[in-house]
């Protein structure tokens, strides 16, 4: 699989199969990750792989505190900005009618949002997930390269005939995680990453772009 088809059909995939995705493939993928770039190469991440029966309890754990109508923890950091201006509470809009409408889910059945969110709590039905954690005492620019980490995790699953999807969802429920994986105090859970096989019945609509002029300016003559 070259580059651009890795880039392209790499999607946030919300359906998985079971089947299982092997400990070899999973160090291929992260040994070759390794290899992303970073500020001064800090390699400000730090990954939990989690399959298994310990990824089984965190499932079971979160889905306990969603059913009991558990608050989610506390915020580390802020996923958006609390007043999202244009053009990004446009795109936002977008995503989320396209997400709700493969579902069949209308913008007022608000019960039927929260089921469809709630898989994000069981990963989608994916077998392996990653907990990707960054250090408290770190920047902007740190939590710029761990992105830059994570997409290439992304991709090589790609070739390696995987999909994914990266979930800051898992971060309401970052003390769940906690208590299975026992990251030391500095670390600050960013998101979660399933990884598995996808499911054919998954329904969905590939998510569009901004127009290229939109996005990037080009300077200078041709
Ligand atoms: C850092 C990050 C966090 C995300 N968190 C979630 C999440 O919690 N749940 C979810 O279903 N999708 C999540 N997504 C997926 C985005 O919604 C998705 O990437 C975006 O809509 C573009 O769609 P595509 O990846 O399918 O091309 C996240 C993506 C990124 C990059």
């Amino acid at each position: 699989m070259d580059v651009y088809e890795a880039v392209t059909s790499r999607r946030a995939v919300r359906g998985f199969t079971g089947r299982p995705v092997s400990r070899e493939v999973l160090q291929r993928v992260l040994s070759a990750a390794a290899w992303a770039p970073s500020g001064s190469n800090l390699q400000p991440w730090h990954v939990y792989v989690v399959t298994g029966e310990p990824l089984a309890e965190i499932k079971r754990r979160a889905g306990a505190r969603l059913a009991a109508g558990e608050p989610w923890d506390e915020r580390e950091y802020e996923m958006y900005p609390a007043v999202l201006k244009s053009p990004y509470q446009e795109r936002r809009a977008a995503f989320g009618r396209e997400r709700y409408s493969a579902l069949g889910v209308t913008r007022e059945d608000w019960e039927a949002r929260q089921r469809a969110a709630s898989g994000n709590w069981q990963c989608f039905g994916a077998p392996a997930a990653l907990f990707c954690y960054v250090d408290r005492d770190l920047g902007r620019p740190q939590w710029s390269d761990l992105g830059m980490y994570l997409q290439t995790v992304m991709l090589l699953l790609r070739a390696e005939g995987l999909h994914s999807c990266p979930q800051m969802a898992w971060s309401v429920y970052r003390k769940t995680v906690a208590e299975i994986l026992r990251p030391p105090e500095e670390l600050i859970l960013f998101c979660g990453m399933s990884i598995g096989s996808q499911d054919a019945a998954e329904q969905y609509i590939r998510t569009g772009r901004a127009p290229l002029d939109e996005t990037v300016t080009f300077v200078g003559s041709r």
